[in-house]
């Protein structure tokens, strides 16, 4: 059986200070959440690695970064690497974000180098992949996620395509508050798993996590993680608040 996973992008909210508060208050409402049975993690910004990580220490959480460069380390003004994030101690990097597709120029070249990077320093690579609303009207929803799919995963083995994580995450459903239905998003992630086993085979296809990500909330969270291939929740707006975050967590656990 799959483990789930439930990520909280913090985007770009949160200062250090804010931040602190937050992971405190998560490590209070979920200290006794055995960490076999769920993966959390937290990705703040990259200002709040470091104070995220240490409050993390010892806990049931795992830290994440939103972004990396594919490169260890060189002329790159703005940007960071890998090596950086394995170094504050993330375990998870989220690639691809479709705001970072949309706004910053990402394609899935840059995602397959990311990804690659990523696996090089051994992060856990959350690599995010879904249609906008015009593709969606147009039915070109398929054709895009495979594009995204097989062209983030580009050249990766059987044996690392099993350590990364796959975000499911239809653009006109983040931050809308416009969810996908369950079986929308069902029907796209069994497509995702479909073309892994065509790409790998059906065991590989069937071991990796698929999550899925969009207005996921407290109120959605179980429905959504009763679909067959639905492993878990990268969560934007509702996981800025404890309470919404720790809510989504505990509607989770169990649902299978
Ligand atoms: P949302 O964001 O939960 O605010 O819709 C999800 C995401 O962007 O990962």
């Amino acid at each position: 059986m799959r483990k789930p996973i439930i990520a909280g992008n913090w985007k770009m909210y949160k200062t250090i200070s804010q931040a602190i508060e937050l992971a405190n208050g998560l490590k209070r409402e979920l200290y006794k959440i055995d960490p076999q049975d769920i993966d959390i993690v937290l990705c703040p910004p990259f200002t709040a690695l470091t104070e995220v990580a240490e409050i993390l220490t010892d806990s049931n959480m795992s830290l994440g970064a939103q972004d990396m460069h594919w490169e260890d380390e060189g002329a790159f003004t703005g940007e960071i690497s890998g090596l950086f994030l394995k170094d504050i101690g993330a375990k998870y990097v989220i690639i691809g974000h479709s705001e970072r597709r949309q706004f910053f120029g990402e394609t899935n070249e840059t995602v397959n180098k990311k990804l690659k990077a990523a696996l090089k320093h051994e992060l856990t690579p959350i690599i995010c992949v879904g249609e906008n609303l015009a593709e969606r009207e147009s039915n070109k929803t398929f054709a895009i996620v495979r594009n995204h799919v097989e062209g983030g995963l580009k050249d990766i083995s059987q044996q690392d395509a099993l350590k990364i994580i796959i975000a499911y995450e239809p653009v006109w459903a983040i931050g809308t508050g416009k969810t996908a239905t369950p079986s929308q998003a069902q029907e796209a992630q069994k497509f995702i798993r479909e073309i892994l086993a065509k790409r790998y085979n059906n065991e590989t296809a069937q071991a990796i996590r698929i999550q899925y990500g969009g207005s996921v909330k407290p109120e959605n969270a179980a429905e959504l993680m009763k679909e067959p291939d639905i492993d878990g929740a990268l969560v934007g707006g509702a996981s800025l608040k404890t309470e919404s975050f720790a809510a989504i967590i505990k509607n989770s656990m169990g649902v299978k």
